[in-house]
C-alpha cells in the first residue's frame, strides 16, 4: 500500500477519533522515525512520553523477538517468569508492596479507584460509620484517561460531557491551591487522585508543599493518596520516580506509557494496607503482562533504572530548558516541566508550531492550547537537543 491508499484505508474504514497530518511512518531507530517517503524525522514525542529507549532498541529487540519465539500469553490463570521478575523490580525499588497489572494507563486508573473504593469499604466497615466514603478528589488540568471512572477524574469538560453521566462524586479543585483541597477532602473522601507534573494538562509541576499537604490531609481523612506516574513516571523526569522529588509518598501510584517502551501495559503499584483488601476476583485482566510485554518492560526498566541513565536525563533535562529559556523570544512566556518532560508557554497557539517543526523534521507535542510538549526519548543527546531548539525557534520567527 502506498501513502495515499493507506490515508484512503484509515478515512474509509477506522473510526475518526484522531486528526493525523498525512505522514505514515514506516520505521524508526534510536531518535528517529522515518515516513514513506524516506523523509528523516528527529523525534521529541516518544509516541506521547512512550519510547524511552527510543525506537527499536537492540536489547529490547532482542528480548522481545526470544520471548515471543519462547511464550507471548498464558492469561492470568497461570503463573509466568517476566511477570514476577517485573513486580519485584517495581516493588524493591518504589514505596510499593505490591503491584496490580493492567493493559494502559486509563485501566491503571480505573484499577486505582476502585481499590480505593474497596478500601474506603473497609473502613467503613471497621468505624462502624454512617458515612459513604465514596467521593473523589481530582484537580482542574488533570488527565487520567478515557475509560467511565478514569474519566470521570479527568478536568476537560469536552472530553466529559458527551459521556455524561459518569462515575457520581468526584470534585474538581484547582492544581496546587491546596487550601481549597484541604477543604474538599473531607471522612466521605475515598481518594485523591493528581499527576505529580500534568501533562496533557499543560507540563504543570505540582508544588512539595500542594503534595506534601495532600498526603496530610489524606492521613487525617483515612483516604488513599494516588499519584498517577503514567507520563511523568520511569525516569522522565530524572528520577525513577517523579514521587522521589517531593519528599511524599503516594498509597497507590498508576503507572503505563513507558514502561515496555511500546507495547502495552499498565500498572498499579499499592501499598501492604491497600494490598490486604484485595482478594481474589475483586479484578483482572485477560492480557494484562503476559510474557512478552513483561520481557519488553525488564529492558525497559533495567536500562532507565540506572544511575548514570538517570543523571544523563537530568543534565539533558537541565540543558534543554536552559537552551529554551535563553531563547528570548517574545512569544515564550514559560518555560516549565522537569527532567526531559518540559512545557513550552506561548502567548499563541501551539499547533501551528508544531505543524511546522514537523514540516522542518522535527516532532514534537502540544499540550493544551498554548503549550509546547517536549518529550524526547530520554537517550536524547546534546547535539540533537540543539538541533530541536533550533529549529522550535526558527518555527516561532516565522510563524507569529
Ligand atoms: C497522566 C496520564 N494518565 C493517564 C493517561 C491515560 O493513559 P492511556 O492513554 O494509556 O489510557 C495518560 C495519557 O496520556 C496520562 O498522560
Amino acid at each position: 500500500m502506498d501513502r495515499q491508499a493507506i490515508i484512503q484505508a484509515e478515512a474509509d474504514y477506522v473510526l475518526h477519533t484522531y486528526n493525523r497530518p498525512d505522514i505514515v511512518f514506516s520505521h524508526g531507530e534510536g531518535m528517529y522515525l522515518y515516513d514513506s517517503d524516506g523523509n528523516k524525522y528527529l523525534d521529541f514525542t516518544s509516541g506521547i512520553a512512550v519510547t524511552s529507549l527510543g525506537h527499536s532498541d537492540p536489547e529490547w529487540v532482542t528480548a522481545v523477538s526470544q520471548q515471543a519465539a519462547q511464550l507471548t500469553h498464558v492469561s492470568n490463570l497461570f503463573h509466568s517468569a517476566p511477570q514476577a521478575q517485573l513486580a519485584q523490580k517495581l516493588v524493591e525499588n518504589s514505596f510499593a508492596d505490591k503491584v496490580f497489572f493492567c493493559n494502559s494507563g486509563a485501566e491503571a486508573n480505573e484499577a486505582a479507584l476502585k481499590f480505593a473504593r474497596k478500601y474506603a469499604r473497609s473502613r467503613i466497615s471497621t468505624l462502624h460509620s454512617p458515612i459513604s466514603k465514596t467521593n473523589i478528589v481530582a484537580f482542574t488540568g488533570g488527565f487520567h484517561g478515557r475509560t467511565m471512572g478514569s474519566l470521570s477524574a479527568t478536568y476537560k469538560t469536552q472530553y466529559r460531557e458527551p459521556f455524561a453521566p459518569l462515575v457520581p462524586g468526584v470534585t474538581f479543585v484547582p492544581f496546587n491551591d491546596l487550601a481549597a483541597a484541604q477543604a474538599a477532602i473531607d471522612d466521605n473522601t475515598c481518594a485523591v487522585i493528581v499527576e505529580p507534573i500534568q501533562g496533557e494538562g499543560g507540563v504543570n509541576p505540582a508544588t512539595a508543599e500542594f503534595l506534601q499537604g495532600l498526603r496530610a490531609a489524606c492521613d487525617a481523612h483515612h483516604a488513599l493518596l494516588i499519584f498517577d506516574e503514567v507520563q511523568c513516571g520511569l525516569g522522565r523526569t530524572g528520577t525513577l520516580w517523579a514521587y522521589q522529588q517531593y519528599g511524599v509518598t503516594p498509597d497507590v501510584m498508576t503507572l503505563a506509557k513507558p514502561l515496555a517502551g511500546g507495547l502495552p501495559i499498565g500498572a498499579a503499584l499499592v501499598t501492604q494496607a491497600v494490598a490486604e483488601v484485595i482478594k481474589p476476583g475483586d479484578h483482572g485482566s485477560t492480557f494484562a503482562a503476559g510474557p512478552l510485554v513483561c520481557a519488553a518492560a525488564n529492558v525497559v526498566f533495567d536500562k532507565i533504572n540506572q544511575r548514570p541513565f538517570l543523571q544523563s536525563v537530568q543534565e539533558n533535562g537541565a540543558y534543554l530548558k536552559h537552551r529554551l529559556q535563553t531563547l528570548e523570544l517574545e512569544q515564550i512566556v514559560d518555560v516549565r516541566g522537569q527532567g526531559l518532560l518540559l512545557g513550552v508557554a506561548l502567548n499563541q497557539p501551539a499547533a501551528p508550531i508544531m505543524a511546522a517543526a514537523r514540516n522542518k523534521g522535527v516532532l514534537i507535542l502540544t499540550a493544551g492550547d498554548n503549550v509546547l510538549r517536549l518529550a524526547p526519548p530520554l537517550i536524547v543527546n546534546m547535539a540533537e537537543i540543539d538541533t530541536a531548539v533550533t529549529t522550535i525557534a526558527a518555527c516561532l520567527e516565522e510563524v507569529s
